[in-house]
């Protein structure tokens, strides 16, 4: 018999053929997020689920799975679920590192340059049909190329996200809990400084570590009046690892330049005051959102659930340990 997976969100075509010739598929291609009680009643025949990060993957939620072995996560960050409980239940889970690293580092350098170079407000002002004429000192914005780059948290995304700034010629720190290999860092031209450092010296504070209780709210209103006035936060990472109220004040005052934002506490609520602001760019959640990228970060949740369920090691087991507890 075919182990039973569960599909909770729409994907391509390609993933349900794949899983389909190892499991018995379920899927929600409506696309709308299950409600905790629906998820839980179409998870408890399941030996598999593959899911997203508006997916919250609990105890209580396990504790409903008995026949549950894998949860297959269709993104890098995995802070939906709880991955002790997991392992405690003896179920693996998984994620999808290294397909998404290049376009999430793109949509960071866009965020850069949108925020610089003020194009969301350029592009309101074409749009509203104020444009009269060309003006020296229109819209004057500043310039990526030769800027400081601050980096914090240089994992893979971080360190392609440096990759792209020495095209730009920009002079790259980085703050890491574990400093970078010296012949990574020659490469990348990377300097490590402490935090305070890094946000008293950057341009662009680009903020690249994965959500968790210890980064909750890491650029507060403190961190914030420790940037450079005129310096730009960019957070394509996680909502919740900026308080956002401290950012909407410091953005207000002029505590800091502006701010480029694909991810929001509580998403897909967000803070309205982030509305009211000329200074911020705004978009939702789409860092990783390529045709290609998308395509790969699915198929590759749906080969980490064919390997558990099917006997394998999953390329992307984050908790080894559970393998033999089921
Ligand atoms: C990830 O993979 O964690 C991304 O945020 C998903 O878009």
């Amino acid at each position: 018999m075919k182990p039973k997976v569960l599909v909770t969100r729409e994907v391509f075509d390609e993933t349900l053929d794949y899983l389909g010739q190892h499991c018995e598929v379920e899927s929600n291609q409506q696309d709308v997020s299950l409600d905790p009680e629906t998820l839980a009643q179409r998870l408890k025949d399941k030996d598999g689920v593959a899911c997203c990060l508006t997916d919250r993957i609990d105890d209580p939620l396990l504790a409903r799975c008995p026949r549950l072995k894998v949860v297959a996560n269709i993104a890098v960050g995995y802070n939906n679920i709880d991955l002790a409980a997991c392992t405690a239940r003896g179920v693996m889970v998984t994620n999808t590192p290294g397909v998404l690293d290049d376009s999430t580092a793109d949509l960071a350098f866009t965020l850069m340059l949108a925020t610089a170079r003020r194009l969301t407000e350029a592009e309101a002002y074409v749009r509203a049909g104020c444009w009269q004429g060309w003006h020296l000192k229109q819209l004057l914005g500043v310039d990526v190329h030769h800027a400081t780059l601050g980096i914090i948290g240089m994992g893979r995304i971080g360190q392609v996200i440096a990759k792209r700034a020495l095209g730009f010629e920009m002079r790259v720190i980085y703050h890491n809990r574990t400093r970078l290999a010296p012949a990574i860092e020659q490469r990348l031209n990377a300097t490590w400084v402490t935090r305070d450092e890094l946000l008293a010296q950057a341009d662009f504070v680009v903020l690249q570590m994965p959500y968790s209780p210890q980064t909750h709210h890491l650029i507060g209103e403190a961190e914030l009046k420790k940037m450079k006035p005129g310096a730009i936060l960019i957070n394509s990472t996680r909502g919740g690892v900026v308080d956002d109220a401290a950012l909407i004040r410091a953005l207000k005052s002029g505590t800091i330049r502006a701010a480029g934002l694909d991810v929001f506490e509580g998403e897909p609520k967000l803070n309205p005051g982030f509305l009211e602001l000329k200074n911020v760019v705004l978009a939702p959640h789409v860092g990783s959102s390529t045709q290609a990228t998308r395509r790969a970060m699915a198929m590759t949740a749906a080969q980490n659930a064919v390997a558990a369920l099917t006997g394998g090691t999953p390329p992307n087991l984050l908790n080894p340990e559970a393998k033999s507890k089921k």
